[in-house]
């Protein structure tokens, strides 16, 4: 735990904050002073996150939370607007849910395309745009998802792996446009986090996938990283120690793809 206050008085919302990678940034940057919008599909999860923030609040952190699906445009900009509406500003926003599915590349349906685009790409689209007016009142910034699938292949996910890349290519886009006006924008690229996302992969292998294909994405001493290492990226490129940080992508891997 830290016990530093980079985000006192700072408004931040984290989207896919019910789990894993989300729900650590957010109680990383609600004990450091964040007053937070955890933003789930998942309510439970987000019960679970709020009890956990609460405790770990710092600084006048605290937490709010909302039940909305990233790729619903409505969902969206209500979920921006009410929380803008309630705390006056938005300082930060951090773009974390999303989904991944594995299958035989000459099998997948456009449906099964079309869902990694929608969630992964369209959804941090969306609240990016949403997010936007209100962080150049601000001078804030953007921290995405992306993933080391996008630099090294990952068989098996070309439609997750195109997600991550297009919002790669969305984050270097909009650092650019936006960097005159003061707004940062960067991403993470985490490979072999433990999250529900991760533990659930092997079993939603396809028939016949050749397993041999995994082993260049597979820590050679088994040691996999966890959602706090993540999290602490993301805090720090979010809060003024990466005030000299845009456009950047940042590998968190354990070294597994260097
Ligand atoms: N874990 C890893 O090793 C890893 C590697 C590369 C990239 N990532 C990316 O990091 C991010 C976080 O992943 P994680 O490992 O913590 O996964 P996770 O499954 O633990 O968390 C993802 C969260 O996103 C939420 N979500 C999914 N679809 C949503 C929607 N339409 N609207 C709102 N919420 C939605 C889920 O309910 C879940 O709470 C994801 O974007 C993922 O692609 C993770």
């Amino acid at each position: 735990m830290t016990t530093a206050s980079r985000f006192e008085g700072k408004t931040v919302i984290v989207t896919g904050a019910a789990s894993g990678i989300g729900r650590a940034a957010l109680i990383r940057l609600v004990s450091e002073g964040a007053i937070a919008l955890a933003v789930d599909l998942n309510e439970a999860g987000l019960a679970e996150t709020q009890a956990a923030a609460t405790s770990a609040a710092c600084h006048g952190g605290r937490i709010s939370v909302t039940v909305a699906s990233i790729s619903d445009e409505a969902d969206v900009k209500r979920a921006v607007a009410d929380f803008v509406e309630r705390e006056g500003k938005l300082d930060v926003l951090v773009n974390m849910a999303g989904i991944l599915r594995s299958t035989h590349t000459q099998e997948t349906t456009l449906e099964q395309f079309m869902l990694l685009i929608q969630v992964n790409l369209v959804g941090t689209f969306l609240f990016c745009r949403e997010a936007l007016p209100h962080l150049l009142e601000t001078k804030g910034n953007i921290v995405n998802a992306s993933s080391t699938s996008v630099e090294y292949g990952h068989p098996y996910m070309a439609a997750y792996s195109a997600s991550k890349g297009a919002v790669a290519a969305m984050t270097h886009s909009l650092a650019w446009e936006y960097m005159r006006r003061g707004v940062r924008v960067n991403a993470v690229a985490p490979g072999g986090i433990v999250t529900p996302l991760v533990i659930a992969t092997p079993a939603g292998f396809p028939e016949g996938v050749d397993r041999s294909l995994f082993l260049h994405m597979t820590p050679p001493d088994q040691k996999f990283g966890m959602p706090d290492n993540v999290a602490g990226v993301i805090a720090m490129l979010a809060s003024s120690d990466g005030a000299h940080i845009n456009g950047e992508i940042i590998r968190i891997d354990g070294g597994v793809h260097s």
